[in-house]
This record gives C-alpha cells, structure tokens and sequence, in this order.
C-alpha cells in the first residue's frame, strides 16, 4: 500500500512544527551561542538586550529552576554555559521576544567577556591528553597476538572519516504551550518524546506527569533528533514555566548547522593479518571517536563501532578497542548507521589495502571471509546465512563477470574518464545496542462505528513508519487500512519510550500493536463463538465479515463490534512488547545483543572525469535481505535514500572546523550534499525474500539504516577508478573522497612515478 502520509504530502497538509496554528499571545525565542570554542566565561551582561523593543526576558543559567543538566548517558552537558563554554554554538543565553525578528535584534546585545583556553578538536590529541568521555572499551575473540605469526601477510594502516550533518529538511525546533495546573505541553520535532519529557522535568524540577510532549512527524530525524531535539523543546519549556505564555523556537539553518553535533569523526588504526588462501585470521583496530565536548549518544554510538568492526566477515582473532575522545566541538551524536559504518570502513579500507599489495581485487579477499550459518561475531552471538546468499545472488544476478569486463573495455579504451567498481557486502544488527530500550507499548482502541485508532511512540520522520504500523492494525483485524487511524506519538497516551531509532521501530511499536490487536481479537472471538454457538477457535476474521469453521455468517465487522461493546467487554487494549532472547554482558562484551542481522551486497559503477576531478555513479546493483517485506514502496524508497546519503557522506559532503573549532562548512553555499544530479544513474535493488522465521515484524526485517552502508562502496569504487588511471598514486583512506581529492590524486606523484600511458598523455595535453 501508498505510504498514508503521501496524500497529505502532496497536498501540503501535512502538519510539521512550523505548520502548528500560532495562539496568540506567543512569544519566540532564540539562542545566543559562544562565539569560542573553549573558555572560562568572565561576564555576560544582557542589560542591553533586555531594552530591546519586545524583549520579555532573558534567561541564562542562573535561571533554571531544576538541574541545568541535559545529559543522558553521561550527567555532562548543561543546558545554557554556567562557568565555562565547551564548544563554538554552546548555548548561553535565552532570549525571549514578542516576534522572532526582535529576540534575534537582541542576540545582537549580549555583551560577554571569554578568558580562552586550549582547544582540541583532534581525537588522537584529546586521548593522548586523557581527555575521555567514558574508558575505552575491548571487543576480543580469540587471540590475536598468536595469530600474527600464523599469517603470510599483514598489513597496517590508518584511516579517517569525516563527519556528517543530518541537513534534514525541517530544521530543529520545538513550540511550549502552557496549560492548567502548571502542565506544559510541548510540541517538538524529536525522534525522542520521552527524552524531551524527562530533560524538561529535570531542568524545570518539575514531575515528568507535568510535562506532555506531542509529536505529530518530523521533515526528517537520521539520528540527529534523537537527543538533540531536546535542548530546544527544553529552552521552550524554561520560558514557558515563567512567563505562563507559549514560547516558540524553530532553527535558523545556519543555527541548526552551528549548534547541533553531526556523525562522528572517527581516525582509526588497523593491522590484518591473512593465509595463502586469503583468509583473514587477525584482526586489530584502534578507533579514535570525535565525539565533541560532551557525551551526548557517543558512548553508545562507539559501541557499535565495535559490533560492527567486522562488517559481514567471519574473524576468528580480534581486537578491537574504542575510544570516545572529547574535543571542543559540538558534541556529535546518531546518524544513520550509528557508528556501524565507522567501524565497517576501516575492515573495508584494510581489504583493499592487502588487495591492493598483492595486486588482485578486493572482492576475491571479500569473498572467501563472508560470515556463514553458525560464525561467531566477535561479540558472541553467531551469524545467520544471509551474508553468502546475498552475494552469490548479486554476483549471478548482476553477471559480475560482464560488468568487469566492461569496466576493464572501457579503462582500455579511454584516457580522459575511467571507471571503477567496488563490491560491498553489509551486515547490520537490529535492536538498540542497549537491552532495556527494546521495549515499545502500543494503545489501540476499536470505536463502535468500527474505525480502529492506533497510537504508539513510534515518530514519523518520512521512514513511513505509521503506514507499517496502520497495515499491522488492518492486517491483524482483517479490515480496510482507511478504517485505521494512526495517532501522533504523546507522551500523555504513551509512556516511557524508547526514541524512533536503530531502526527498529516498526518492529518494536508494530510488534506491540499486533499484541493489542490480538487481545481485543480473542474478545471478538469470544463473542462470536457465543453467538453462533461454537469455540472461539472456529471464529476467523476475513474482509471485515465473521466466518464460523470457514462459513461466512450474518455478521460484519460493525456488527461483531456493536455486539461486543453492547455485552460491556472491552474495545480497548495497552500492550507491551519486548523482543525475546537479547542480553549482552559488559563485563564480557558478550552475549546476543540483536534480534537478527540484516545483509544484503552492492556493486558500485562510478566514472571519473580525469581532466577535473569529478565523477558520475553509474549504477547502484543491490541484492538486499528484507525477510519478507511488508511494504515494497517504501523499502525501496528507504534504500534509495539510505545510498544516495551513504554516497555523500563518503564522496562529497565535507565537514570543515578550523583549528580554533569554528565551523567553516556552515551554510549549504558551503556544504555539498547529494542533489538529483549527483545519483547514481542506476539504482537497481533486488529483494532477497528470506522465508526463515525472524523476530521482524510480519517477517519484514528493518530497513532504515542497513542501506547507507553501501555508500561505503563508493569510495572505493571511486579509488578503483583512480587507480585505473594513476595505479602507482598512493590513496589514503581519506573520506570523504571529494572531487578535490580525487583530482589531487590523479596527478599525485609518487616514487614509483613512471610511464603510466593515459596519464602521460593528459598532461602532455
Ligand atoms: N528515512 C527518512 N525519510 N527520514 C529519516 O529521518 N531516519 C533513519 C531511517 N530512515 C530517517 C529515515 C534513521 S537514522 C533511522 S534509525 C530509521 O529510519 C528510524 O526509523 P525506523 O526505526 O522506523 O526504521
Ligand atoms: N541505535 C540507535 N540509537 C541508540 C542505540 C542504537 O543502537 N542505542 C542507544 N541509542
Ligand atoms: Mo537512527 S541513527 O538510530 O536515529
């Protein structure tokens, strides 16, 4: 079925923060945000901006009633600066206005004195420094140090990737609305309702009973609005309390791109070690997280660096050990992946640099080390299938030989543009990496007119996550999807959630529908076995008409509805879901942390413009692990756009801080992110219908992030090309791989600089 939210997309009626009918009487608000990155603050002197024509109030740290803390894994982050700031964009001050324009005229008031201290924004300088948000952590199995001696070749090298702004569309933003009894409803575009009711508790010192928080959806979340989306619904909340008027605040870009942290940096070390055969039997990394100046997610953002530093291999030695490295930087937090593709570009980047000295392909390594039923990931829970069945399928399906000749054709046969083709096999696990967050409730009520509502914590963010859930509802009661409706996430109808994140929130919030649909079900049952005198195991559901032993009755849907109410039995049901079988043991790292892995393999075509630098992806050849998809449309769609993201993360979008930790890459003139013309020509996905038993709902595996994986690929498609043209040029594991880099690259001299035809010719030219 259409994803629901298409219609009122089209239309333009579809409701985001800014779309929220202003009451009147509504104040605004905006931040004002250290100009430096580290420093002990002297004074800050608002007089003169509390002057400014309609200025209500300006609020500093003096001025929150509760905890002025907004940290959840880590007590480390305050909500405005006290004594010292950590961070270019660390907010300061609050000011409150009559109009947006007249709180943004006061900013320009604010007098403050900084006294400077140093400012590390490099992760191996902050570790040397002792500068970390948690102690470093050690994935292991088996015993590399012995291994080594076992292997005929091991090669070490270094890796970096940069960071990533989330550049969803609706920038970040929240609108506080008082109510009675000293209730604040917040409306907020947050992955994360409860994270927003607990931190405004906090800071206002105030019961979480207190603080209602909607959600309706987001113009988009990727990570960046599952902990970050609260300092603005709390700055909302804060003058609300006192002033007892609505209070809005919605982010300039440029705010939003200066204040809020993206995906973690990460610099990196690998050592790999391997057989004649090419088996990979050690393997060590040492990541260096970025993680800015405070905790923020990053703790368990590098805890899924390490469960995925093996990607889709089978390793029997590792060491893998992790640092979260503070900087005065914003402090960076979820993105798509999580810290997955952190951990899987190093192994990918350690690959290509065995393949690269024993001068074969990749995929040859690629392939004979893919995980098989029954592996053991270096965190102790073993591996389904999948990853050999989505690879063979790719390579069969796509013809992999053809596809290399045609590379290795059109490489011989130009000397301005070459290509370059890499193969990416992925692995992903599903569920929060922490347990106690697999968990979701689900409130699913029948109205005797038969139209079913249906509210959860789920957060549309465009994943189309409420149309997986209304199937749920419709599938399970057998009636028409327009009789369901699906509510905004509120904290007032559901408690206690967990944020729309690791991808697993259709299946923790469809899970649990399903159990309150099956509940209010047996009831349905119940009555109709009453009525036509049978066991309820006789009754079935079927196009919204009763069947008794297979034999349509007198009774429709309405009907068996009416009947149930009129004899006082409930139409209601709160359920609660938690996936069985997950536990993970910290004092081991081991255990069985996800519900199931996620697979699946691309191929990745890109031509190169070797006179200047650019490229063109030609195709995007995927064979991915859905289970058995609930809904195609949006699958592809989540694919599509996880590639195209993954794509720019590692070919063109470049986050620049200078060294006093501003950011230069501060606008979108300044920041490039993947447009239609940067897509790849071909985005072919092919659906591996797994018919295995899974904890997915209806079998439909998650989707949301195991896509942007594949983007690792094109970096090293694109260094495939590259090497087509200068094979002696010396690429470093640098992404992103701009054009800029690309274009150094083609020419870059090195000390085996010798006659290379094409490239001899072009500067001859
Ligand atoms: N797709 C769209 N259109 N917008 C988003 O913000 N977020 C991604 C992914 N796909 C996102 C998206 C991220 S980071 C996650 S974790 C999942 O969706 C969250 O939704 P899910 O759990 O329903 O897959
Ligand atoms: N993914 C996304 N968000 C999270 C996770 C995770 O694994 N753990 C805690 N928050
Ligand atoms: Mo997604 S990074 O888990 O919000």
């Amino acid at each position: 079925m259409k994803n629901i939210d298409s219609y009122t997309h089209l239309r333009g009626e579809s409701v985001y923060l800014d779309d929220i009918p202003i009451i009147n009487g509504t104040l605004w608000a905006a931040v004002f945000d250290s100009p430096v990155a580290h420093g002990r603050i002297v004074s800050l002197d608002a007089g003169d901006a509390e002057k400014m024509p309609g200025v209500v109030r300006v609020f500093t740290a003096k001025d929150i009633p509760g905890e002025n803390q907004i940290g959840g894994i880590v007590p480390d982050e305050e909500l405005l600066a006290s004594s010292q700031v950590h961070f270019c964009g660390m907010p300061m001050a609050l000011v409150v206005a009559e109009s947006e324009e007249q709180a943004k005229a006061a900013l320009k008031k604010i007098r403050i004195e900084i006294e400077p201290l140093e400012v590390i924004t490099d992760p191996r300088i902050a570790k040397e420094k002792g500068e970390l948000i948690i102690p470093p952590r050690t994935f292991n199995i088996g015993d590399t140090t012995a291994a080594w001696s076992e292997c005929d070749y091991v090669f070490e090298g270094r890796t970096e990737t940069n960071g990533q702004e989330h550049l969803y569309i609706e920038t970040q933003g929240a609108y506080a609305v008082p109510q009675e009894n000293g209730v604040i409803k917040i409306h907020s575009s947050t992955q994360g309702p409860t994270a927003v009711q607990r931190t405004a508790a906090r800071v206002l010192g105030i019961p979480m009973h207190q603080v209602e928080v909607d959600t309706t959806r987001l113009g988009g979340g990727f990570g960046g609005k599952e902990d970050q989306a609260t300092t603005w619904a709390v700055m909302c909340a804060l003058a609300t309390h006192y002033l007892k008027k609505p209070v809005k605040y919605s982010l300039h870009r440029m705010e939003d791109m200066r204040m809020t942290g993206k995906r973690h940096p990460y610099s990196s070390d690998f050592k790999i070690g391997l057989n004649k055969d090419l088996k990979i039997l050690a393997y060590e990394a040492a990541f260096y997280q970025n993680a800015g100046a405070a905790a923020d997610l990053s703790p368990a953002v590098m805890e899924r660096t390490l469960f995925h530093c093996t990607n889709s291999y089978y390793v029997p030695n590792v060491k893998a050990t992790a640092y979260s490295c503070r900087t005065n930087l914003p402090p960076n937090t979820a993105f798509r992946g999580f810290g997955g593709p952190q951990g899987m570009f190093v192994i990918e980047a350690a690959i290509a640099k065995t393949a690269d000295a024993l001068n074969i392909d990749a995929s040859v390594i690629q392939q004979k080390n893919l995980l098989r039923t029954g592996d053991e990931l270096p965190y102790g829970q073993k591996a389904e299938s999948e990853a050999n069945e989505c690879w063979n399928k790719a390579v069969k399906l796509y013809d992999i030989g053809k596809l290399r000749h045609e590379v290795k054709q059109f490489n011989e046969a130009n000397n301005l543009y070459k290509k370059g083709m890499a193969l990416i096999p992925i692995c992903f696990g599903i569920s929060f990496t922490k347990t106690l967050m697999n968990q979701a409730r689900s409130l699913v009520h029948v109205y005797t007119d038969g139209s079913v509502g249906v509210s959860t914590g789920a957060v549309e963010m465009g994943q189309g996550v409420n149309t997986k859930i209304l199937q749920v509802a419709a599938a399970m009661f057998s009636i028409d999807p327009v009789k369901v409706k699906i509510n905004s996430a509120n904290t007032y109808r559901i408690a206690n959630t967990s944020p729309s994140a690791a991808s697993a929130t259709a299946d923790l919030n469809g899970k649990a529908t399903e159990i309150a649909c099956n509940a209010i079900l047996a009831r349905f049952k119940m009555v109709a076995a009453e009525e036509f005198k049978v066991e309820p195991g006789s009754v079935e559901l079927k196009e919204e008409w009763v069947y008794v032993d297979g034999s349509k009755t007198s009774w429709d849907w309405e009907k068996l509805v009416m009947a149930t109410f009129t004899r006082r039995i409930s139409l209601s049901e709160h359920a609660h879901y938690t996936p069985p079988q997950i536990h993970f043991d910290l004092s081991r790292e081991k255990g069985h942390p996800f519900a199931y892995h996620v697979y699946g393999t691309a191929i990745i075509t890109v031509t190169i413009d070797c006179l200047r630098g650019i490229y063109e992806f030609d195709s995007v050849k995927v064979v991915h692990d859905f289970g058995s998809s609930m809904n195609v449309m949006i699958d592809i769609g989540q694919c599509e756009g996880g590639i195209v993201q993954g794509i720019g993360w590692m070919t063109m979008e470049e986050i620049v801080y200078d060294k006093e930790g501003r950011l230069r890459s501060n606008a979108l003139s300044t920041y490039k992110v993947p447009d239609i013309y940067s897509v790849p020509k071909e985005i072919a996905i092919h659906f591996l219908e797994t018919k295995k038993d899974n904890l997915a709902i209806f079998r439909s595996k998650a989707v949301g992030e195991p896509p942007l994986l594949y983007g690792i690929g094109a970096f090293f498609a694109l260094r495939n090309a590259l090497k087509a043209f200068n094979p002696d040029a010396d690429i470093a594991f640098d992404a992103p791989l701009t054009p800029e880099k690309v274009l150094m690259s083609l020419y870059a001299q090195t000390s085996r600089d010798v006659n290379v035809p094409g490239r001899k010719e072009v500067m001859e030219k």
